[in-house]
């Protein structure tokens, strides 16, 4: 059985993650979604409510979980008993990054694989934090993201907002 951890930070999830998680759930057994804790990022969003959110986008996918993690994402895999890493790739510019990562979790744990899935083209362009600065200037986030995750953001960024 081949189990696969797709992680990020998923600060929110956009119709570009959950194209990949689609689409890797069929190739593999079972995948996770690892949602990383990343508090030195600052995220828009707690883990728990990134968690929240991919668990209501994907609740009709029966191979994918949800879950947080911290610290080396290849000691997450381990735990979790995955053989495989799961990355999007949108364009040139995200493949320099993405090989450093990828070779280096594989010289830390040459059990464990990364294997790319090149984004749909119609979301190429897409990132969770274009999203976040089209969201906070009031701007129509509907083609971007899943219905109840505008929601989500109107909220949260309402509840920032009155924070100030
Ligand atoms: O969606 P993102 O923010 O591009 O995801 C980055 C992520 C979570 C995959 C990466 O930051 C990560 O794996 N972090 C965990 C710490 C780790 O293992 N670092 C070494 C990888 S080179």
């Amino acid at each position: 059985m081949t189990k696969a951890i797709y992680p990020g930070s998923f600060d929110p999830v956009t119709f570009g993650h959950l194209d990949i998680i689609e689409r890797a759930s069929k190739v593999v057994d079972y995948l996770i979604v690892g949602v990383l804790n990343n508090s030195s990022k600052n995220p828009l969003f707690s883990v728990e409510e990134r968690v929240a959110m991919l668990q209501e986008v994907t609740s009709h996918l029966p191979n994918v979980e949800v879950q947080s993690f911290g610290g080396l994402l290849v000691d997450f895999a381990k735990q979790s008993d995955a053989s495989v890493i799961v990355r999007g790739l949108r364009a040139i510019t995200d493949f320099e990054y993405e090989l450093q990562m990828s070779q280096t979790n594989r010289k830390i744990a040459p059990n464990i694989d990364t294997v790319f899935f090149t984004t749909n083209l119609k979301y190429a362009y897409l990132s969770s934090s274009i999203v976040k600065e089209v969201a906070m200037y009031n701007g129509k986030i509907d083609e971007f993201v899943p219905p109840v995750i505008v929601s989500h953001i109107r909220e949260k960024i309402d509840q920032c907002g009155s924070n100030k």
